[in-house]
């Protein structure tokens, strides 16, 4: 294998946010392993579980369960909570208030978390990182919406 090819191939590994193949399965997963499993694993309630009381699971730091694909694309695009990854974890540069979304600083530290939420952007797709209240989605905003598994 020529050197170059080397260097392609390591850079393309090491820096996923340049391609446009990010999933669930390669990019996504492991960042939730490590970053939200704690709070959002299989020990929390499942969504419609824990709207029945949400104060409760909180103050227990479990929020409802994101533990699959389907789960976790759930709070992407289905019509009870589209938007909410969205707005949760901006980092203030596209809400309207300028303040993060309140699971920006759990993405990582510093530098880890710029990249993670790239890599969130990047899955999700650009034009469809929006901050619109889940009542305002219209189907074209669905349709804009990635998340490969
Ligand atoms: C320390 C615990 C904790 C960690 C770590 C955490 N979360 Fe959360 N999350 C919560 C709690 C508690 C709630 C429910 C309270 C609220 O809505 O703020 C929540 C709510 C959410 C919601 C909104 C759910 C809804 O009902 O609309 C999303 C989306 C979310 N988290 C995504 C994430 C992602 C992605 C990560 C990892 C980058 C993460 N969270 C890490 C505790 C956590």
């Amino acid at each position: 294998m020529s050197k170059l090819l080397t260097v392609l191939l390591l850079l393309a590994a090491s820096w996923p946010a340049l391609s446009d193949e990010i999933t669930y399965a390669k990019h996504i997963r492991p960042v939730w392993d490590e970053q939200c499993e704690r709070c959002h694993g299989s020990s929390s309630p499942d969504y419609a579980t824990f709207m029945k009381n949400p104060k409760q699971y909180e103050l227990d730091d479990k929020g409802p369960r994101m533990d699959s694909y389907a789960a976790m694309v759930f709070f992407i695009k289905a019509p009870e909570e589209a938007g909410a990854m969205m707005r949760r974890l901006d980092d203030g540069s596209n809400t309207k208030d300028g303040q993060p979304g309140n699971m920006y600083r759990h993405l990582g530290r510093k530098d880890a978390r710029k990249e993670n939420l790239e890599l969130f952007k990047k899955w999700i797709g650009e034009d469809a990182w929006i901050m619109k209240k889940t009542a305002e989605y219209t189907q074209e905003d669905l349709q804009r919406i990635k998340a490969k598994e």
